[in-house]
């Protein structure tokens, strides 16, 4: 039998190349900043211009200048009324203005009379697209996919292929990247064919014997029969299904998958459906959908449930930018990203606040992650100027069907979002609005809830605005969730957005405490874990409600990274051009909140972590506070060896609750040691931090040692130096160089200090607190490579990566 499943998939991986080619134009692309008349056209000169890949970001190389996004205005959702000067807003980067790519590409598959699609994934923003000289159509929103049927203008042989996009100012409150900064590829199948996005898989019924997969699909062409079989995890054939009857527009079938193995963020189980279109014997199209059998529930009584378990979200939110990459997606910084959450106990992501990319999902179903798929910071009233409110009333509909239709197979979105503190919360047009785009979202996807992240909370009480929706979303307000859970109709109230708590890693500041927009001359934020913005507030109120509120299904902390604009709270300084929100920084290093977050959300793992680091030359004898962020409820620290005492978590303070805090400690340099003790009064674990001389030795450590050899592929390698004893160094600001030889190319670094404007492509950058991260890049061909990270007065740092075809 197995034999013959394996010919079976042979022959259809064989067919597959006849029938369906999908090409990511991905290489090859001129590139050229500036508008131009003629740039469309077939014969245009483009020899001078830059060759890049897409997806590119012809932002993210910088310079940082100040005068890029400056702007006199008052930041209504931030509370302000009187404007001032702000900088850093969007980061500081060139995005702003009209840029040109253009793509000379062969498809030898293509012939006359079969049908083509262009699809792009995102572009930023506004793009015009031509193809042979002649303009095939335009899109809005930067983060939208949309694709043309090109049909009609494609041709064998040489195709040319232009784009031009354009960035207004004040047109985003972050950065947005600029450029074809998401996937390009071009779709060639036969007539009679499965639509763009034509699949839809739902699953109905699941019981412990048997799940009901339902698969609705809209293809083209006549008579045509459609076979759709279901593989395992393993490629293992399990069921199949013929039909020729359709319903309507489209195919509806019903296939039974025995003893279904359910989709979780623990168990994180893939099906595979393929769907054959044929006409009489002859193979037509293949189209292959991943899919995961899972139910979820909104409910007054419990709150949501996953396969029948009541569970929270313990979620964060995140931009789409990947710090030192910019807004160009990479999938292996992507999987960075999820493993370094999926570590803390992180179990879902909001793409706050827009179209996550598809990148990104696929590897939330691989990985195991829930996910609340936003699509608008702005409706028909602006936040800024230039923003999404020019584009509502035209494009609102097209954006939100494109989203569903292109992600809706994906077992981990478990929600939708139609928009973020939309100003429209105000006034009854907004309410109308709300419950026209939830509409849309039911229409096209029955199946999942819709929120959005209001701010505006007692006006959404009495406008009905916040009735409406299928999960009333809060962001901030903690002292207002008690009257919304009272005053809202669904019986459950979703933190779609918490915290806002301001920190940079390894920096602390005294005298230690509570602060709300607390400014330093250094533009940096406390690592004590207890600023936080005049809107928002500390992880720990958003814990106890989490805690003590049954009725509370969960939140996503802004946010998981830090990312690059909106630098509350110096906005209005420079140089400040990237966030302080971030759990993690912006190169993607753990600030001390991630062993908060941790200590609660990973279930599995011990927590034991020490703050601050413990260098304090000039403050010998001055009151130095250590937290201890742990799982376990009580520990003594001992400096030197001389016990400061046991603290137990108690119910005096939020933070007392959470963190065991040794406010009286007096620095001397030496050891600071933890020791953890179980319910039974057991020491179980402990740790120290030691203070560290100077700088000797650079230290490289990679999150992998073997990358593909894909052109693509990311090792992030940890830099950072210790001392003589190996102890490292936390206050090192070293200048450092890096150079890459063999297959593979230095790609960027980043330190994660907001206030850096060293660029992230050059091969130099200074240590932040001690650490930067270097990213080194495959190229297309396998071999060895060679880090060296040198600085002077420093013993060199080298490192030999493997970069392989598998
Ligand atoms: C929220 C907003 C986010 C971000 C955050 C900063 O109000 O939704 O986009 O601006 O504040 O605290």
């Amino acid at each position: 039998m197995k034999h013959i499943i394996y010919i079976f998939l042979l022959c259809s991986i064989f067919s597959f190349a006849q029938v369906r080619v999908v090409k990511e134009l991905d290489s090859n692309w001129k590139f050229q900043k500036g508008k131009s008349l003629e740039a469309y056209q077939i014969n245009f000169n483009d020899a001078n211009w830059e060759k890049v890949n897409v997806p590119h970001d012809w932002a993210i190389y910088g310079p940082f200048d100040k005068e890029i996004d400056k702007q006199n205005v008052a930041i209504v959702q931030n509370g302000e009324e009187v404007a001032s000067e702000k900088t850093g807003r969007t980061g500081a980067l060139p995005h702003i203005g009209s840029a040109w790519y253009r793509n000379n590409f062969n498809i030898p598959e293509y012939e006359t009379g079969k049908k083509v699609i262009l699809l792009f994934e995102g572009a930023m923003s506004e793009p015009k697209v031509f193809l042979n000289g002649k303009k095939v159509g335009e899109w809005a929103f930067g983060y939208s996919y949309f694709y043309f049927d090109i049909s009609d203008l494609v041709q064998e042989g040489e195709n040319t292929l232009a784009v031009e996009v354009s960035n207004p100012e004040f047109a985003s409150r972050w950065y947005p990247g600029a450029g074809l900064y998401r996937k390009v590829s071009v779709i060639v199948k036969n007539k009679e064919s499965i639509d763009q996005w034509g699949t839809y898989v739902t699953t109905p019924f699941i019981s412990e014997q048997e799940a009901q997969v339902n698969i609705k699909t809209k293809a083209s062409g006549k008579q045509i029969e459609l076979v759709t079989t279901i593989f395992d995890t393993d490629g293992v054939e399990i069921a199949t299904n013929k039909t020729t009857e359709k319903f309507g527009t489209e195919f509806v079938q019903n296939i039974k998958v025995k003893n279904p193995q359910l989709w979780s963020p623990e168990s994180p189980y893939l099906y595979k459906a393929v769907s054959q279109v044929y006409v009489g014997n002859e193979l037509k199209d293949e189209v292959s959908t991943k899919f995961g059998i899972r139910e979820i529930k909104y409910e007054a009584a419990t709150g949501f449930s996953l396969n029948g378990e009541v569970r929270k979200f313990k979620g964060v939110c995140l931009h789409h930018d990947l710090g030192p990459l910019g807004a160009a997606v990479n999938k292996s910084a992507l999987r960075r990203q999820l493993s370094i959450l999926k570590d803390m106990g992180c179990n879902a992501i909001r793409s706050s606040h827009n179209m996550p990319s598809f990148e990104q999902l696929e590897l939330c179903d691989e990985m195991g992650f829930m996910f609340l798929a936003e699509s608008f910071d702005e409706w028909a009233k602006p936040k800024v100027e230039n923003g999404y409110n020019r584009f509502f009333s035209a494009y609102a509909e097209k954006d939100v069907v494109n989203l569903v239709r292109a992600t809706r197979n994906h077992p981990s979105i478990v929600m939708w979002s139609s928009g973020n503190e939309v100003p429209d919360q105000w006034g009854s047009e907004g309410v109308k609005r709300a419950k026209w785009l939830q509409d849309i979202f039911h229409r096209e996807d029955p199946t999942r809830p819709v929120t959005v992240g209001m701010d505006q909370v007692k006006a959404t009480m009495e406008s009905g605005f916040g009735a409406l929706l299928d999960v009333p979303g809060l962001n901030y307000r903690v002292h207002l969730y008690e009257e919304a859970f009272e005053k809202f109709p669904q019986g459950f109230i979703l933190g779609s957005e918490t915290a806002s708590t301001v920190s940079s890693r390894g920096i602390y500041k005294f005298p230690v405490e509570k602060a709300s927009m607390k400014e330093y001359s250094d533009f940096q934020s406390s690592s004590y874990d207890l600023e936080y913005c005049s809107w928002s507030n500390l992880p720990e109120d958003d814990f106890i409600l989490q805690d003590d509120k049954p009725w509370v299904i969960g939140e996503f902390v802004w946010t998981g990274f830090d990312y690059l604009g909106e630098p509350t709270p110096y906005d209005t300084s420079w140089p400040s051009r990237s966030s302080y929100f971030g759990i993690s920084d912006l190169a993607g290093l753990p600030k001390d909140r991630y062993y908060l977050y941790r200590s609660r959300w990973n279930t599995k793992d011990e927590t034991l972590h020490i703050l601050p680091h413990w260098n304090w030359k000039g403050r010998e004898g001055e009151t130095t506070p250590v937290f201890v962020y742990t799982n376990y409820n009580s520990a003594e620290l001992f400096v030197n060896g001389k016990s400061m005492g046991i603290q137990k978590k108690n119910n005096t303070t939020p933070q007392n609750r959470y963190r065991l805090m040794w406010m009286d400690v007096k620095y001397e340099p030496g050891t600071l040691k933890v020791v953890a003790f179980n319910d039974e009064g057991e020491p179980v674990a402990e740790k120290e931090v030691k203070t560290a001389g100077k700088p000797y030795k650079i230290v490289l450590s990679p999150d992998k040692r073997t990358i593909k050899s894909n052109g693509k592929d990311l090792s992030f390698v940890e830099v950072s130096v210790v001392d003589k004893n190996g102890n490292p160094c936390p206050t090192a600001t070293n200048q450092l160089k890096f150079k890459v030889k063999g297959a593979g190319s230095y790609r960027a670094a980043c330190n994660g200090d907001a206030t850096s404007l060293e660029l992230f492509h050059l091969p130099t950058m200074k240590l932040f607190s001690g650490k930067l991260v270097v990213l080194v890049q495959s190229t297309d061909d396998a071999g060895s490579i060679d880090l060296q990270v040198i600085g002077k007065g420093l013993k060199s740092g080298k490192l030999k990566l493997n970069s392989t075809e598998f």
